[in-house]
C-alpha cells in the first residue's frame, strides 16, 4: 500500500521529515494553498500545504470541496494553529473531481434535515462520521460483551410466518401478483400459491426463535434487523431498526435486569474509551444546538457528564404499580400538565410519563417491572393475581433520559398450560405456533430475555435527537430512499 491513513500518520512520530502519501477528500481549500484533507480514519483533517508556484493552475482549480486527491510530500512539524504536523506537498494528483457548482456539501453548517435528504453524502460530514464511528464501536462492544460471557450469537430468520409481538405491525412478504391476487372460496387471499405457500412477513423480533436456541445453548443473543409497520412519525421510531435480543435459560426477572444493566454500562464505557474524540465533538455539537433552545428545554448535563452519570449510578428499580402512584400524585398530574392524565392502575404509560419519571423524578435510568398483563405481550410470565385482583406479568422496561424506553424484556411463561391459555385469550394462533409451544412440552425451564433497540442506544450515546440521524439510511413512513 503506497498511502498511509491520516489517523496512523498523526500517531507516528517516526514519520516526521519523511516522505509520505495520503489519499482522501478535500474538506476545504484556503488561499490556493492550504488543503484540509479527510480520509475517514479519524475526525481530524490533515493540512496539506500546496506548493502553489510549482502546481499547475489546472490542478489548483480542481482542488475543490469534495474532490478526491492523492498528495505526496514531506511530513513536517506545523507552525500553524490547530495541527501539530502537515504535509508540504511535492505532488498533488486529482483522483476524482467534485464540481463545486453541483456538490451539495459546502464548508459551512448544514441542517440535519437537509443532510437527511442527502444521506448518501452525509457520511462526509464531521457529525455523521462521529455518529457512525460511535455506532460501530457500540456494535462491536455488544458482541464483545456477550462473547466474553460465552453467549452464542444466533442468526434468527428475517422472513417469518409469525408475529412475535402479537401487535400486527408487520410488513408482508409476497411474490403474488398484486394486480391479480388469487382468492379462496371465502374471498380471502389464497396464499397457497405464494412463494412460501403461506402468508409471511418481515420479522418484528427474533425472540421466539431465540428462545428455542436458549433452551439448548443456555445463553444466546441475536443482533439483527427488525421491521415494524407502525405508523409512528416520531424521533424514536423507525420502520427498520436493529435489535439485540439476549435470551437466557435459568434466568429470572432479577437476573435479566442485572444482565441488561451490566451490558448497558459496559457498552457505554467502551464507547467513551474508544471514541473519545468523536464523543467530545458530539458534546460540543450538542452544546451549540442547545444554545438555540429555551433554558428550560436544555439538558442539565453535558453529554459526557450524562454518560458518566449512567455508569456511576444504579438504575432505579420499581414496579409499574409504584410508578403509577408517583405519577398520580405528581404536581404535573395534579395541575393537569400531562396530555394523558394518570387516573388509575392499568393504563399504558405514555412517553411523557416515562420522561417525567426518568428526567424529573428519579433523574437517572429507571427499570419498571411487573406491568399489567393486559398491556404486555402473550409470552410474558404471569404473576399470581394480587389481593386487589390485579394481574401482572414479570416484565421489565428500561427507561433512559431523553430516550424513554430503551430496553423491553421479561421472564417468559414456561408453563405449557398457562401459556396455551394465554395465547388463546389473545388470539395467537396456537396450531401454527406449535413449534414454539414445544419448548414448553419438552424440558421447559424458567428463562428470560430482553430486546435492546440499537438505534435508541446510539441516540443516547451520541446525544443526537432524532433516530433518523443515527442509522445510515433511515426507513420511516413515506421514506425508503437510497
Ligand atoms: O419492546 P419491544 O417491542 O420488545 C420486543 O420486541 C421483545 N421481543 C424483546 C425481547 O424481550 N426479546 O422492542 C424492544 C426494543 C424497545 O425497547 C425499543 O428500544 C426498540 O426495541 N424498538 C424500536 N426502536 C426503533 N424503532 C421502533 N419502531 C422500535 N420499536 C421497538
Ligand atoms: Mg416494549
Amino acid at each position: 500500500m503506497e498511502h498511509i491513513r491520516i489517523k496512523k500518520l498523526l500517531q507516528s512520530q517516526e514519520l516526521l521529515d519523511q516522505e509520505v502519501t495520503v489519499k482522501g477528500w478535500v474538506r476545504t481549500f484556503r488561499n490556493n494553498q492550504f488543503i484540509a484533507l479527510n480520509d475517514g480514519s479519524c475526525l481530524k483533517n490533515l493540512q496539506i500545504v500546496v506548493d502553489f508556484a510549482n502546481t499547475p493552475a489546472e490542478t489548483l482549480k480542481r482542488i475543490t470541496t469534495g474532490a478526491a486527491i492523492k498528495a505526496t510530500g514531506t511530513l513536517t512539524a506545523s507552525m500553524g494553529k490547530g495541527q501539530s504536523v502537515e504535509i508540504k506537498a511535492q505532488n498533488i494528483e486529482i483522483l476524482g473531481d467534485a464540481d463545486p457548482e453541483k456538490y451539495p456539501l459546502q464548508p459551512k453548517r448544514h441542517s440535519l434535515e437537509f443532510l437527511r435528504e442527502i444521506a448518501h453524502l452525509r457520511f462526509r460530514t464531521n457529525t455523521f462520521q462521529a455518529v457512525f464511528k460511535v455506532r460501530n464501536a457500540l456494535a462491536f462492544a455488544i458482541h464483545k460483551f456477550f462473547q466474553e460471557k460465552d453467549f452464542v450469537y444466533m442468526h434468527t430468520p428475517i422472513i417469518t410466518a409469525s408475529d412475535a409481538e402479537g401487535a400486527g405491525e408487520m410488513f408482508q412478504v409476497t411474490t403474488l401478483d398484486l394486480k391479480q391476487v388469487p382468492k379462496d372460496e371465502n374471498g380471502k387471499v389464497d396464499f397457497k400459491n405464494d412463494f412460501f405457500g403461506k402468508q409471511t412477513n418481515l420479522t418484528v423480533s427474533g425472540q421466539l426463535e431465540g428462545e428455542l436456541a436458549a433452551l439448548a445453548f443456555g445463553n444466546i443473543y441475536t443482533f439483527g434487523p427488525t421491521f415494524r409497520a407502525e405508523n409512528s412519525n416520531t424521533t424514536r421510531h423507525l420502520a427498520e431498526f436493529w435489535m439485540i435480543e439476549p435470551e437466557m435459560a435459568f434466568y429470572d426477572l432479577e437476573d435479566n435486569m442485572d444482565l441488561a444493566e451490566e451490558m448497558l454500562k459496559y457498552v457505554i464505557s467502551y464507547a467513551l474509551e474508544t471514541c473519545a474524540d468523536e464523543i467530545d465533538f458530539l458534546q460540543q455539537r450538542l452544546m451549540e444546538e442547545e444554545k438555540s433552545k429555551p433554558q428550560k428545554d436544555r439538558s442539565p448535563m453535558a453529554l459526557k457528564e450524562k454518560l458518566a452519570f449512567c455508569l456511576d449510578n444504579d438504575f432505579e428499580r420499581l414496579t409499574y404499580t409504584e410508578a403509577i402512584e408517583i405519577l398520580r400524585r405528581s404536581k404535573e398530574n395534579q395541575k393537569k400538565r400531562f396530555k394523558y392524565p394518570v387516573e388509575g392502575w392499568g393504563i399504558d404509560l405514555q412517553s411523557e410519563h416515562e420522561r417525567f419519571l426518568v428526567e424529573k423524578h428519579f433523574k437517572k435510568p429507571v427499570i419498571l417491572t411487573d406491568y399489567p398483563a393486559d398491556i404486555k405481550a402473550f409470552y410474558m410470565k404471569a404473576s399470581p393475581t394480587s389481593e386487589e385482583g390485579r394481574n401482572t406479568v414479570k416484565a421489565m422496561d428500561i427507561l433512559f433520559p431523553g430516550i424513554g424506553e430503551l430496553v423491553g424484556g421479561s421472564q417468559r411463561e414456561e408453563d405449557y398450560d398457562t401459556l396455551l391459555e394465554r395465547m388463546k385469550q389473545m388470539n395467537i394462533p396456537t396450531k401454527e405456533m406449535s413449534w414454539f409451544l414445544d419448548t414448553r412440552r419438552f424440558g421447559s425451564v424458567p428463562h428470560s430475555g430482553f430486546g435492546l433497540g440499537f438505534e435508541r442506544l446510539v441516540l443516547f450515546v451520541t446525544g443526537m435527537t432524532n433516530i433518523r440521524d443515527v442509522i445510515p439510511f433511515p426507513r420511516y413512513p413515506g421514506h425508503a430512499e437510497f
